[in-house]
């Protein structure tokens, strides 16, 4: 695996992720341990991107448990349908916040977080395993350019599996 990132100086989120996705692709080739290759994915993640916290909750019975992230310390379990991770998990889709306040049940792990995206991770049943989270202290700070290279992310992952 390569163990060296290359990360444009752009700010662009758009060309970060493009130069990022391929390299995580090669990172995790030829590694079948899944914790490792997310430990990884959220490094990558938050290095290139500078995210407040990004990070993945696994699917456990009825509820989600923390995997590895990046960022500072989060909660450990979440019930299905609940805060943003449950609500993403029950509905099957991504769900972007603008303004983590006004999102009825959010689970504010740091009150610092101002928005978060959250999306969903599907096994080849296409039943949910696990979510990809990434929180914000900027308001509003997640767009479709997030939703698309993260979804892309996913199915990455997906393969892992
Ligand atoms: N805010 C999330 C909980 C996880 S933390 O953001 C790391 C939620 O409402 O599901």
């Amino acid at each position: 695996m390569s163990e060296s990132l290359h990360i444009p100086t752009s700010t662009d989120r758009d060309t970060l992720y493009r130069t990022i996705l391929p390299q995580i692709e090669a990172i995790v080739q030829g590694e079948t341990n899944l914790t490792a290759n997310l430990a990884n994915i959220a490094a990558v993640l938050k290095e290139a991107l500078d995210f407040f916290w990004v990070g993945f909750y696994l699917v456990d019975g009825k509820e989600l448990v923390l995997g590895p992230f990046q960022g500072p310390l989060a909660c450990t379990r979440i019930t299905k349908g609940k805060g943003v991770c449950g609500t993403a998990w029950q509905q099957q889709k991504t769900v972007l916040v603008a303004d983590v306040e006004q999102f009825p049940g959010h689970i504010a792990c740091s009150s610092e977080s101002r928005s978060e995206i959250v999306v969903p991770v599907f096994n080849s049943k296409h039943e949910v395993v696990m979510v990809i989270d990434v929180d914000s202290k900027m308001p509003d700070d997640f767009t479709s350019v997030d939703e698309r290279y993260l979804t892309d992310l996913a199915k990455i992952i997906t393969r892992l599996l």
